[in-house]
Formats: structure tokens, sequence, C-alpha cells
């Protein structure tokens, strides 16, 4: 899957979501000096190095339980570092040590987000909307994305984080048979769908395939009366399936 993510990141095919990040980010730590934004299941760096590109004076880390790609992530960028860390678990990081948290696609924990995040930092999330990758789904039998998303990302970000804003980045893709194969493989579809079955309905497809992104960035801000001491109470539900 992390490889099948980088070779697609590096078409270039998500690059507006990595623009969306930039400039959302750039918006919020507008008045902030040398902002540390961590990027919490950053995978290999992509956005993050979008990100501290497009913002001069930031400096970066990711986070990711996978040693492959925090050691990507490590050399993605001059201003960035990483280290391998479990969302589930206590992170690496002080206390209000960080000015925002990126989280894009991956697992959130909203009491240890809190714990980390300044009170007047900020959390960027990305997440699927329901026509994300439309034209792939029926032709070669994706998961549908839960309509319910946005409303279990609020449920499990209330009592540590208000919502703060929300814009949609959406934009159509001409993907090779083989880009299809790749985004498949960075999605949990890849586990639901027999290998040979894949290539026998990639086979059928049109190329190029013209085949939407649809994502939703949300803003949230740390609540002021948030209990950052709160026991955490099982484990969320896995990551956001891109
Ligand atoms: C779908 S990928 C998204 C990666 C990156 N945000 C991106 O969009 O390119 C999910 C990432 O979360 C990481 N991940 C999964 N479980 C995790 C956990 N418990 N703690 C930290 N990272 C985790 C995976 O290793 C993977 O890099």
């Amino acid at each position: 899957m992390v490889a099948d993510r980088l070779r697609f990141q590096h078409a270039g095919h998500y690059d507006a979501i990595g623009r969306a990040l930039a400039d959302t980010l750039d918006r919020q730590l507008s008045d902030r000096p040398d902002p540390l934004i961590a990027d919490v299941g950053g995978g290999t760096g992509h956005y993050l190095t979008q990100v501290l590109t497009a913002l001069p004076d930031a400096v970066g880390l990711t986070l990711d339980v996978s040693k492959f790609a925090a050691r990507r992530a490590a050399r993605a960028h001059p201003r960035g570092g990483a280290v391998t860390a479990d969302a589930w678990r206590a992170l690496p990081l002080r206390t209000g040590a960080v000015d925002a948290l990126l989280n894009v696609f991956a697992p959130r924990a909203a009491a240890e987000f809190r714990r980390v995040l300044r009170p007047d930092g900020v959390l960027v999330l990305v997440t699927p909307a329901p026509d994300h990758l439309a034209e792939l789904r029926a032709p070669l039998g994706l998961l549908d994305v839960d309509p319910r998303k946005d409303e279990r990302l609020a449920e499990g970000l209330h009592g540590h984080f208000a919502p703060a804003g929300e814009r949609e980045v959406r934009f159509t893709m001409d993907l090779t048979r083989d880009d299809a194969t790749t985004v498949v493989g960075m999605g949990p579809s890849a586990r639901h769908i027999a290998s040979d079955d894949l290539r026998a309905r990639v086979r059928a497809l049109p190329e190029p395939t013209p085949v939407t992104a649809s994502v939703r960035v949300h803003v949230y801000r740390p609540r002021e009366d948030s209990d950052t001491a709160a026991p955490r109470r099982g484990r969320p539900r896995a990551e956001d399936p891109a």
C-alpha cells in the first residue's frame, strides 16, 4: 500500500489536495512565527512536504506507525523530520507543543490530538466525499465511502474540538489502467478484491478513464473546556479509504 501511494502521489494525481492543505494552513497560521506542523499518519510525508514548501517559516514532523513510511518521510523535506508512533497511544510530543495538526486519510485520536496542540492551535483533516473515485466504484467493485463519515468525524472529535470551517476539493484525474490499479491498492478495497478479478475488471476500463477525486478539508479548533485528561474509550474506527 505504501509503494502504491508513493507512485500515485509522485505522478501528481492528488497534488490539488496538497495545494488546498497548504492554502488552508497558510491562512490559519499567518500570525505564527516558525509554526510546528505535525502530520499524524502522515505516511511518506507527501502532503507535509507540499505544505512546508508553501510555508517557508514552518517546520514539520511526520508521525506514522510504519517504519518504512517514516524513513521516507524523514528524507522528504529539509525542514521536516519523522518518528514512528502509534496514533492510538501517547504521541511523543510535549503538551501544547504543536501549532497545527494534519490528518489525511489516517487514524485520529481526539484526546491525544487535543493534548499536543496549543490551545489556539488548529486541526486540519481530510476525508473522502461519497463521490470520491465514483467512476471506478461500480466497474471495479470498490467499497462505498460511508455516507455518515463526516457525522462520525464530528462525533469522534466532539468534546475536544469544535468545527471551524470546511472546504470541498473536487477535480477530475485522467487515469491509465495502471493508475486505476494503483489507486485501488491504496485503499481498503484492495483487501476485498482478488488480484485476478481486479486485473480483468481494469482491462475493461477505457484508457484514460476520467475519474473524480472528491475530498473534504475540515478545520477544527480545540475546545476551551476540553478535558485533555479524559480516558480514551476504545479504539476509534480505522483510516479512511482514499
Ligand atoms: C491511508 S494512509 C495515508 C497516508 C498519508 N496521510 C497520505 O495521505 O499520503 C494511512 C497512514 O496511516 C498510518 N497508520 C495506520 N495506523 C496508524 C497508527 N495506529 N498510528 C500511526 N499511523 C498509522 C499508515 O501507516 C499510513 O501511512
